[in-house]
């Protein structure tokens, strides 16, 4: 799949993308990243994911990447990221709709994501395409590991 500029590949990622998908996330100051990311848990992810998650790709340069998986009931959408110099050219549209598109494939009918309440021209990317702001819910988390419990 191309996206409106011809020369943009969308592909499934790989373990293989993982380096330049986190320079990219590392670059983007609206991803937060976390031990959640390091190379064994994204294996993870895609193993439990497979052909949910794409890059955009440039002349063999990933200048986009979204994750995605769903849980069986409920899609979830993490870490978009479009490199600054390829913005406003519709690859973020591209890689949610190939996530979308793929979560319908396996009979997902909703998706969440977060996004941090300050990070505007996400919020405004996202309501472009009728996502909509939760105010009826609260995200509520604690760590479960052992040594935190
Ligand atoms: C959010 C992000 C992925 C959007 O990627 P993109 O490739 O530029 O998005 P698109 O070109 O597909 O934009 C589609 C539409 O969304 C809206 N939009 C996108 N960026 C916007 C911005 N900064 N301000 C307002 N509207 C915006 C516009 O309506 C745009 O259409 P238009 O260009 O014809 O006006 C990109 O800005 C980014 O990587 N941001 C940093 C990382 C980040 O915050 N990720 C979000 C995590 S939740």
């Amino acid at each position: 799949m191309t996206t409106n500029s011809d020369s943009i590949r969308i592909a499934a990622m790989t373990l293989a993308h993982y380096e330049p998908v986190v320079a990219l996330w590392q670059a983007s100051p609206g991803v937060g990243l976390s031990a959640a990311d390091e190379k064994a848990a994204i294996a993870r992810y895609l193993q439990r994911n497979p052909g949910l998650s794409f890059v955009a790709v440039q002349q063999g340069v990933v200048v986009g990447a979204v994750l995605c998986g769903h849980d069986g009931r409920r899609g979830l959408i993490h870490h978009l990221a479009v490199t600054p110099a390829c913005r406003r050219r519709g690859i973020g549209t591209a890689l949610v709709q190939r996530c979308v598109a793929s979560l319908q494939a396996q009979s997902i009918d909703k998706c969440h994501l977060f996004v941090f309440r300050d990070n505007e021209d996400a919020i405004a990317f996202w309501q472009t395409h009728s996502w909509e702001i939760r105010a009826d819910i609260a995200i509520m988390s604690r760590w479960i590991t052992e040594t935190e419990a």
